[in-house]
């Protein structure tokens, strides 16, 4: 007799990776429930990450701009004054409109929104509060959530993770961002353009990890000659809380005398952890690896059969629009076509000003695996940027030294988060630098930048 499930496809958690995937499954003809423990849909992303952080990011922009004489410098000059519940006022309404968005695309593609936190109770079933359910496949779609600083309690108030600090009533005076990371340094930059002097302690020798090294130093100096500053091998190793004020003990990574400073706003935001407490995995027999991660294949299929995984809760970057196209992917792959992700051109995006972006690989990534050529072009030099009073950053193109193919395209500009999907898409499709610099680019646009950075890899850029 054959198997009685309630749905074809059962996911769980509604975030970017989730909430795609149901709905893509459901396009593709299949019956979709999609259990979430939270109020709304969206997850991460829409609640208290991308989308809020943008919305803070965007407005505070504005502030700076108008505050540190920016616009003054282009004839507009306005004294601004600060309305810190009209600005969270419009972070939640940004919020509301896109969560509410899911719910209407949930509703118009018939997925039933099963409300609450789902536990496996076997391979195939899960219980949503009161109401077990079977599935014929279940993607795990439970993303991730703030990784604890052993000893340090988020308190919400004095000490908070990235969603305290989207969300404080008033500007501090100063701030301590514990991670020289993304959230810290985005997060640390909307508190600072507000008014807030923003210290930021990072473990490593440099900011942001992962990215191409002269990035990461350049970055360094512009966060810097805006303000912030950096306390780089260090570590907190306590933080105390009394009266509304936080201190902090700090020692040299590698070991040391201790040191202490004050803050009145503490930003924890040393990484992401995914989130698979309370999923009851024992019932299905899948594991997690050493870094709490569920392991699947090429298909995104996890070692039980019919049990699928994607987007935080999987090792990669931890990144929306990756969870995002892997969840088309796997609704493809259930439904019996071929999905694909090219896990090797997925871009990174820090929404500070200026934009650092990149995809493929660093400089040093690419010089381990063979010989290649690099070509450079400074902001500055960018007919646009430099009107704009833009002349921060620059745009590197890395490709083999034999074969020409871009292999990574790193930038620090305005709008680099806009510029680097032409890159991506450029290496999606195998492009030499040749390709790319005998592509006409649109004058005046900052992408003209890649453009000449690409002429710059065989040493032919026009305005340098
Ligand atoms: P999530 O978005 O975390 O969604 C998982 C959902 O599953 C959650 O809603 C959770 O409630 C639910 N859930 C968990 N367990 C269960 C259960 N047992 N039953 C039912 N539901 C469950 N990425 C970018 O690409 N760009 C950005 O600009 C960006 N900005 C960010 C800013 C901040 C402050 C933060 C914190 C993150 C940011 N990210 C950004 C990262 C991005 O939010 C994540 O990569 C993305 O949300 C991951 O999607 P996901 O679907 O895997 O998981
Ligand atoms: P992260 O991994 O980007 O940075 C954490 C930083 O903290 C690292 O530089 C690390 O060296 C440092 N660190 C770790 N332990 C420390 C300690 N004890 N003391 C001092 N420094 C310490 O993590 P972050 O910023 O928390 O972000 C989490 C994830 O969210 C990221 O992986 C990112 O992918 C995602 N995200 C993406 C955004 C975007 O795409 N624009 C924006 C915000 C978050």
């Amino acid at each position: 007799m054959a198997e009685q499930y309630d749905f074809d496809v059962l996911v769980i958690g509604a975030g970017p990776g989730g909430y795609v995937a149901a709905i893509r499954a459901a396009q593709l003809g299949l019956s979709v429930a999609c259990a979430e423990g939270r109020e709304t849909l969206g997850g991460t992303c829409l609640n208290v990450g991308c989308i809020p952080s943008k919305a803070m990011l965007h407005a505070s922009e504005y502030f700076d701009a108008a505050a540190n004489g920016a616009m003054a410098k282009m004839g507009v000059k306005v004294t601004p004054e600060l309305d810190l519940d009209a600005m969270h006022g419009q972070r939640k309404d940004a919020v509301k409109q896109l969560t509410g968005g899911i719910e209407f695309l949930f509703k118009k593609n018939k997925i039933e929104w099963l409300k609450g936190y789902a536990a496996f109770t076997g391979k195939d079933s899960v219980k949503v509060g009161d109401r077990e359910v079977r599935a014929k496949n279940i993607v795990i779609a439970t993303g991730s959530s703030v990784t604890p600083l052993p000893g340090v309690e988020i308190d919400q108030k004095v000490v908070v993770d990235s969603t305290g600090a989207l969300e404080l009533a008033k500007v501090p005076e100063h701030m301590v961002v514990i991670g020289g990371g993304v959230i810290g340094l985005e997060l640390g930059s909307v508190w600072r353009r507000l008014g807030a002097k923003v210290t930021c302690v990072e473990f490593l020798d440099q900011i942001l990890p992962g990215f191409d090294g002269e990035v990461r130093k350049e970055a360094n100096k512009i966060f810097k000659k805006q303000g912030i500053e950096f306390k780089l091998s260090t570590k907190v190793t306590g933080v105390a809380v009394k009266g509304g004020k936080a201190t902090l003990t700090l020692e040299p990574a590698k070991g040391g005398e201790a040191s202490t400073i004050e803050a009145d706003a503490v930003l924890v935001s040393i990484g992401r952890k995914p989130n698979t407490d309370g999923l009851n995995l024992e019932a299905t027999g899948l594991k997690t690896n050493q870094r709490g991660q569920i392991e699947i294949d090429h298909d995104f299929r996890t070692s039980a059969p019919g049990i699928w995984a994607i987007g935080d809760v999987v090792p990669g970057p931890m990144l929306a629009h990756k969870a995002e196209d892997e969840g088309i992917a796997v609704a493809e792959n259930i439904a019996g076509q071929t999905g694909i992700v090219n896990h090797d051109v997925i871009p990174s995006v820090v929404y500070t000003w200026p934009e650092i972006a990149g995809v493929g690989l660093t400089e040093e990534a690419a010089k381990e695996k063979g010989e290649v050529k690099v070509g450079k072009f400074p902001m500055l030099a960018n007919s646009r940027a430099k009107t704009n009073h833009e002349p921060d950053g620059f745009v590197k193109v890395i490709a083999d030294a034999k074969s020409d193919r871009v292999l990574g395209v790193w930038a620090i500009a305005s709008v680099a988060g806009t510029m680097i999907a032409q890159a991506a898409q450029a290496m999606e499709f195998g492009a030499t630098s040749e390709d790319i610099a005998y592509t006409c680019h649109a004058h005046p646009t900052h992408s003209e930048a890649i453009k000449e950075a690409a002429m710059a890899v065989t040493g032919k850029p026009i305005h340098v």
